[in-house]
């Protein structure tokens, strides 16, 4: 009997999505037989049973291009908007893959997705997952596909504010995507040679990077590049994220616990990733003429690199492999030249940080990469 397998994408979208759609239903019908339906818009398409019937012919030409042909939405099955209030619709999901009579579900995410995933498999179905975000923070795997793509992307914006740097004598502030992840900062800021990087696994002191400044300029430089992550804090507000996550843990009840998670969230917004005024700080601290730019969406945009698409179309087709072997539960994941299915009971929930000692972080500091520490 042929197998019918829903897939879904969700969270934020990447360069990579539709290649690896391709991947996973092209392998899936030609060499097994599998038939698929995609789920519109994330997991509020199994939801509300908002579906499509992936034709051999709807895959032609996908590989290239950027977004997502399924559409996604942060929506969490668990926790879905309907009409105004917030529902847990496990059940409902359940129900819609049933009766699809589903044998498989693909879903394809970053770190939210994989606990979603996770949901979804508790509750009875049987799921596989591929990681996909610009953030490069998912656990367990090497790497993830959209990251090469918004290194790209990145370091060739850098490498055009360095040039009306230079020519202006300006300080150069630019905010880059990665939410509480270093990786894309200190990648897109190797590459482009950025004199300042700062990343949230590494707090800065505003004076040891305005000293860096002052610095460049005894040196004769006379203009300069700071690679910031959104996610980038002072010393100080690391402090006080350290101190409400550590409350967060010992609360007694989940009254509680919900009250300080909004204080963090609240705090979050209000200081951490503000540009604007770490452009301002250090313009008042060194004299010298500093502008801002935020990169934001364009990160996320537009057609994959070469090795994005290598990527999700090699995680695709060994997903379809892991179905056909009826093994479920588990993400598909790159560890050196191969790909191993990691049990997602094992890795949902855990970011994959910049660890401090990071090679990358190393060779940064020794082409004299200032991290403001
Ligand atoms: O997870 C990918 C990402 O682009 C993060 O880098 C960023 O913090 C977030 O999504 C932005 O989300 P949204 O597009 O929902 O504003």
């Amino acid at each position: 009997m042929a197998k019918k397998i829903g897939i879904l994408t969700s969270g934020g979208d990447c360069p990579g999505l539709n290649a690896a759609i391709r991947g996973v239903c092209r392998a899936g019908q030609d060499h097994f037989g599998m038939e698929f339906t995609g789920f519109l818009n994330g997991f509020r398409g199994l939801v509300f049973d908002e579906s499509i019937e992936l034709e051999p012919p709807m895959l032609s030409s996908i590989l290239t291009e950027g977004g997502t042909i399924l559409g996604t939405s942060r929506d969490k099955p668990h926790r879905m908007p309907v009409d105004g209030k917030t529902k847990d619709m496990i059940d409902v999901a359940v129900e819609t893959y049933r009766r699809h009579e589903l044998d498989g579900l693909v879903c394809i995410g970053g770190g939210g997705t994989m606990k979603n995933a996770l949901r979804l498999m508790k509750a009875g179905l049987d799921v596989v997952t591929l990681p996909k975000t610009i953030d490069n923070d998912v656990a367990r795997t090497d790497v993830t596909f959209g990251f090469d793509t918004a290194v790209e992307i990145a370091t060739e914006a850098i490498d055009r504010l360095h040039s009306t740097a230079m020519s202006h004598q300006r300080v150069i502030v630019v905010e880059l995507m990665g939410h509480r992840a270093g990786w894309l900062a200190l990648c897109a800021g190797l590459a482009s040679g950025s004199d300042i990087v700062l990343i949230p696994e590494i707090p800065y002191d505003l004076d040891s990077v305005a000293e860096a400044l002052h610095r460049r300029t005894r040196a004769g430089k006379n203009f300069s590049i700071v690679a910031v992550a959104e996610g980038a804090m002072s010393k100080d507000q690391a402090l006080r994220v350290g101190e409400l996550v550590e409350a967060k843990h010992k609360a007694k009840n989940k009254d509680e616990k919900k009250k300080i998670s909004r204080k963090l969230d609240r705090f979050r917004q209000e200081h951490v990733g503000n540009t604007t005024a770490l452009t301002r700080q250090l313009e008042e601290l060194t004299g010298l003429e500093s502008r801002m730019t935020i990169l934001g969406h364009l990160q996320r945009g537009g057609t994959p690199s070469a090795g994005d698409r290598i990527l999700a179309t090699n995680l695709g087709t060994c997903c379809a492999e892991s179905i056909q072997r009826d093994e479920y539960g588990v993400m598909m994941a790159v560890r050196g030249e191969e790909v191993e299915a990691v049990p997602l009971e094992e890795m949902a929930g855990v970011k994959k940080l910049v660890p401090l000692d990071h090679a990358l972080v190393r060779s940064a500091r020794q082409v004299r990469t200032c991290f403001g520490d």
